[in-house]
């Protein structure tokens, strides 16, 4: 793959995973709004395209670029359910638990640290939501589609179009991106002061650490998952026809 100015943003991710690493140091959006040439990427995040096309090529250069591109979607699923979903599950209500501690501890002294609570109490909602949305209703129709153009094994019932729920994902997935900026604002970028104690501490790094996972996820499902499912949908249905 040629890595210009012009290269999509999303592609490179997809293409050259370790990438991420590097778009995350540079604040470029590879996931939300990542189907962008690299060039208006960099002006959009304030980085110099020059030094960003500099640490992409080192890197991918030495990159093994298979991805997920070629592995079966269930596999991609159980990844993203095992990897994500169930940690974020862990995480969350412990994350939570700490950012109130901090807030009633020191929002006095920050009142910055109530609404950090009070956002991330929101997207926590929102992301647990979301995770159940997922797997109960866009996971199984992706696994059905799948084996019905790969496999070939479905019990032939419909499967409902997928377009309007993988929108739907989307939408939340820019409002997971929205409090997480927000949150990203609000911590002085997830940078504690000098006198900060260990809880205060320990809950800015794990906000930065929720952030950066939080965009891989996405990623791998706004960029890799939702397209390659979509461009079933757009293979012709390989069972043969019923003649009576
Ligand atoms: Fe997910
Ligand atoms: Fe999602």
């Amino acid at each position: 793959m040629q890595l210009d100015d012009q290269s999509i943003v999303a592609s490179v991710a997809r293409q050259y995973p370790s990438t991420v690493k590097i778009f995350q140091r540079y604040r470029i959006d590879f996931c939300c709004s990542g189907n962008i040439p690299l060039a208006d990427a960099c002006e959009r995040a304030g980085q110099d395209l020059q030094e960003v096309l500099t640490d992409l090529r080192e890197l991918a250069r030495t990159e093994d670029s298979t991805g997920w591109d070629d592995k079966p979607l269930v596999e991609l699923i159980d990844h993203i359910i095992t990897r994500y979903h169930d940690r974020l599950r862990q995480d969350l209500p412990a994350l939570g638990e700490l950012a109130r501690r901090v807030a009633t501890r020191h929002g006095e002294a920050n009142p910055k640290l109530r609404e950090v609570e009070t956002v991330f109490a929101r997207l926590a909602d929102e992301m647990l939501t979301h995770l159940r949305k997922e797997e109960v209703v866009l996971f199984p129709m992706i696994e059905r589609l799948e084996n019905r153009a790969v496999l070939n094994s479905d019990d032939g019932t419909p499967i409902p179009p997928i377009d309007g729920p993988v929108a739907a994902m989307e939408d939340d997935h820019r409002e997971v991106g929205d409090f997480l900026a927000r949150l990203f604002q609000l911590t002085d970028q997830f940078t504690p002061p000098s006198s900060a104690c260990n809880s205060y501490r320990g809950l800015f790094q794990g906000l930065s650490e929720l952030e950066k996972d939080t965009h891989q996820h996405i990623h791998l499902e706004n960029n890799i998952l939702f397209p390659r499912a979509q461009q079933l949908v757009a293979q012709p249905d390989p069972r043969p026809l019923a003649l009576s």
